[in-house]
This record gives structure tokens, sequence and C-alpha cells, in this order.
């Protein structure tokens, strides 16, 4: 592809994304492709020659497409959102012209100095104490491995990054039950162990009951949204010198709202923070904002200075490299910046709020109808219901009907919705956060949810 066909393909491109915006709510939500069939339509090697661009563009429509589903359409409920905006494809698509790997100051110095002035805008805009720094990492479940290594870091004096594991290195980590698997993960990688993870019980509404001990605290679960209290759990990790770790990968984007920073009351005692705005922060798919306390902790866990990375800069720099896992890292700072400037914080507060309305207004009108059941607390913009058909019947058979009901739903393709288990109850999560989400898309939602299930209950 010369620059005149680049011109060319890429103008057609930008209007085909805005025309697939302006035509979103005409595709099934949930992609109805089945396994095997996008495969099953594309060749086992690759074209010999070169095709054209045209024929390129027309497979993805004819075979990507109808496999795709549509996280961006206002009708997507289901998960947690991973939401974005103009402002940020059109930085994104920057950042993939550019093409800095931003490894180091040195690589990209715009690229390092933009990401440290937007960490410090992202702190203020949330709430953050000032004595945190940040960082962007690909995912939440990569910032919380970073967390888990610079605590096992720190309280083995460095050790198992030169030595290895000893015998004398025993660590226990505590999170609660409905904590994300991530950390799990992250407990496994770090050389910690999966049974070395204590799963501390939950109050009844599923946040962790702090009279037991641990180090993640979850700030909006990834079941129903349970606020873990964390200056109690703070107090805790202090009086026993714990690593106090918070996961708000969904709820961190909430603090723009003043009214919200209750959910951190204690944010003080925390090590580390990680929210995701590529999760409710329209800033596409990925970036995933990391605070930490000890910066010094975190560089000492991953420095590495192997001679050709060595450069010359006399000043302190942040060569971003040593504050992570990857060394190799994409210019993700960005298209938060378009997202921070175009929408502004009064903006990015009146989405957010409005979604959080939107989910109340949901909760109330269904819990208004026969039958439907709200089953946890519901702070944010998440819901968890459920539908008991008629008064006397089996657990099994409610589970067995909302999980029918929810593939029914699923399969209209008017919307998405996913679900989890609280307790032993299968229970479906309605997950308000798309960008272009207003009040007509949860009404339609509320009809279908009861039509579809009153239908099935006669
Ligand atoms: C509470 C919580 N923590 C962590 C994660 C993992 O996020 P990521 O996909 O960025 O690793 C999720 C994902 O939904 C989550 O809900």
């Amino acid at each position: 592809m010369n620059i005149s066909e680049f011109k060319k393909n890429g103008h057609m491109i930008i209007d085909w994304i805005a025309d697939y915006f302006e035509n979103i709510e005409k595709y099934p939500v949930k992609s109805k492709s089945s396994p095997g069939e996008v495969i099953s339509k594309l060749p086992a090697c690759a074209p010999d020659r070169a095709e054209k661009f045209e024929k390129i563009f027309g497979d993805f429509e004819k075979i990507i497409m109808p496999g795709i589903t549509h996280w961006q359409s206002p009708s997507f409920f289901a998960y947690f959102p991973a939401n974005n905006s103009f402002p940020s494809i059109l930085g994104e698509l920057l950042s993939s012209a550019l093409g800095a790997q931003c490894m180091s100051w040195a690589t990209s110095p715009a690229a390092a100095e933009l990401e440290e002035a937007v960490m410090k805008q992202l702190a203020k805009i949330i709430g953050l104490p000032e004595s945190f720094c940040g960082v962007i990492e690909d995912t939440a479940s990569t910032s919380t491995l970073c967390a888990a290594l610079s605590a096992r870091e720190k309280y083995s004096d460095y050790s198992i990054n030169s030595e290895g594991f000893g015998p004398e290195n025993k660590f226990t980590a505590y999170c609660s039950g409905q904590a994300h698997s991530s950390i799990e993960k992250a407990v496994k990688i770090a050389g910690i162990g999966k049974n070395r993870l204590r799963l501390i019980g939950c109050d009844k509404n599923y946040a962790m009951m702090p009279s037991e001990i641990f180090a993640v605290a979850a700030i909006g679960t990834t079941g129903s949204t349970a606020i873990d209290p964390l200056r109690a759990i703070g107090r805790i990790c202090k009086k026993y010198g714990i690593w106090l770790h918070v996961d708000a990968a969904y709820a961190g984007s909430a603090l723009v709202l003043p009214e919200m920073r209750y959910m951190i009351n204690g944010v003080e005692y925390a090590d580390s923070f990680v929210f995701n705005p590529h999760k409710w922060l329209f800033t596409n798919f990925d970036c995933s904002a990391y605070f930490v306390k000890d910066k010094a902790a975190l560089i000492k866990t991953f420095e590495i200075l192997p001679e050709y990375l060595k450069t010359s800069e006399k000043s302190a720099v942040n060569n971003y490299r040593d504050w992570g896992i990857q060394l190799g890292r994409r210019f993700r700072s960005l298209k938060l910046w378009f997202v921070l400037r175009s929408f502004g914080v009064s903006g990015l507060r009146k989405i957010i709020k409005k979604h959080i309305e939107l989910a109340q207004y949901f909760a109330e009108k269904l819990s208004a109808e026969n039958g439907f059941e709200i089953m946890a607390p519901h702070p944010l913009s998440v819901v968890c219901f459920r539908f008991k058909p008629r008064a006397g019947i089996s657990q099994e058979k409610i589970d067995a009907f909302n999980a029918g009901l929810l593939e029914k739903l699923n399969s209209s393709g008017k919307l998405y919705l996913s679900h989890t288990k609280l307790g032993k109850d299968f229970v479906i999560r309605m997950a308000i956060g798309q960008t272009g989400t207003e009040k007509k898309h949860v009404k339609a939602a509320l009809d279908t949810i009861i039509k579809t299930a009153k239908s099935m209950s006669k």
C-alpha cells in the first residue's frame, strides 16, 4: 500500500467507523457465530501474492464482522464495560502511526513525560493522595502481579530476585472469596503459591470481613461490585506490616465523582492501587492505571540494565521499562490524554453519574415487578437479579430457569447480559457503562427482560 492508497483507504475506514457507530444498534449485540464458523472461512496459508485492500476489507466485513460481539453497543450490559470514545480511537490511531516503542525516556521523551503528567492528573481526578505515583500497564492483572512481586521483594529484602526462593521464604496472601481471579493468578506467578492464598470471609453484602487478615482489598468486586472496608483492612495491614493492594479495576472510574470517594476512605493505608480506564473511562483497551506509594520498591523490583539499554540522561527521568514487567511499551498515554481533554473532568463525571443513576432506575423498576429479586446491593452501575417463576420452587429450578432466561435474552440479539454466582445463587448481571447508553436503552432492556421472563414462566 503506497501513500496515496493509504490516504484513500484511511479515509474510507474512518467513514466506515463513523457509520458503524451510527448503525451499531442494528447489529445483534452478542455475535451469533458458532464455534469454528469463522476459521472455516479462512485459508490455511497466507497468500503468496499481495492482495488488493478492497478484497481484504471485503473479507473483514463478510467473515470477521459476523463473529464480532459489539462491546460498544449501548445495549451491551455483560461483564464490565470496555468502553471507548472517538477521542480515544483517534489517540490510538496516532499512537499506532507513530509506532513509538516507549521503553525508556530516550526512546520517546514526549511519551515518558506525557505518561507522567497524565498519571498525575488522573490521580487528582480520582482523589488519590499525592503520595501515589502512577504508571500505565496493559491490564489490572499485570498491575496486580506487579504489586505481588513488589511486595514479595520488599518483604524478602529483594533476596528472591537475586537468590530465588529458599525454604525460609514462605508468604501468605489474603483477599476475599469475591476477589477477582487475577489475584490468584498473581499469587501463583509470584511464587507465593495458590495454596497460600487465604480467602477471607465475606459479610452478607459480599464484602470482606475486616476481623480477619488480608492483603488485597476489592473496591467493586467483579460479581456484585461489593466494596471492601478499606480503612478497617488498612489498619490491620499496618499493624501486621502487610502490603495492601487495592483492586478497583472497574469501580475506580466512579471516583471521578466526589460523592463516590467514600469507597476509598482509608486509601492512605494502601501501598498500591489499580483501576482500568479501559473499563469505564471511555479509553479503549488496553489502559490500566497502576499507582504505588513506594516508587523505589517498584523500580528495585523490576529494574534491569544491560549495556544495550544504558542511556546518557543526566537529570532524573522515568524509564518506564523499570516500572513493570514488559520491556517494550506502547504509547498508551496519548489516548488517555485525548480523553481527559476532550471530555473534561465535568464531562467524565456527567456520564459516570448517568450510568449509576440508570442502574438505580433499573433496580427500582425491576424490583417492582412480580417475581423479580434484586440479589445484592448496587452502589455503582451493576445490578444482580433473578426471576423466581413461582413460590416454593427449588433452588436448582430457580437457577436453571435463570440460566435459560439469560440464554434466551442473549440469543435475541437485542441485548447482552452475563451472570455470576452469589453464594449458591445463579444471578444475572446488568452492567451499565457503555459510552452511548441512554435511558431508552435501559428501558428497552427492562421491557425485554420482563416480557421474556414472564412468557417463559407461563
Ligand atoms: C475487580 C477486577 N479486577 C481485575 C480484573 C482484571 O482486569 P484486566 O482484564 O484488566 O486484567 C477485573 C476484570 O473484569 C475485575 O473485575
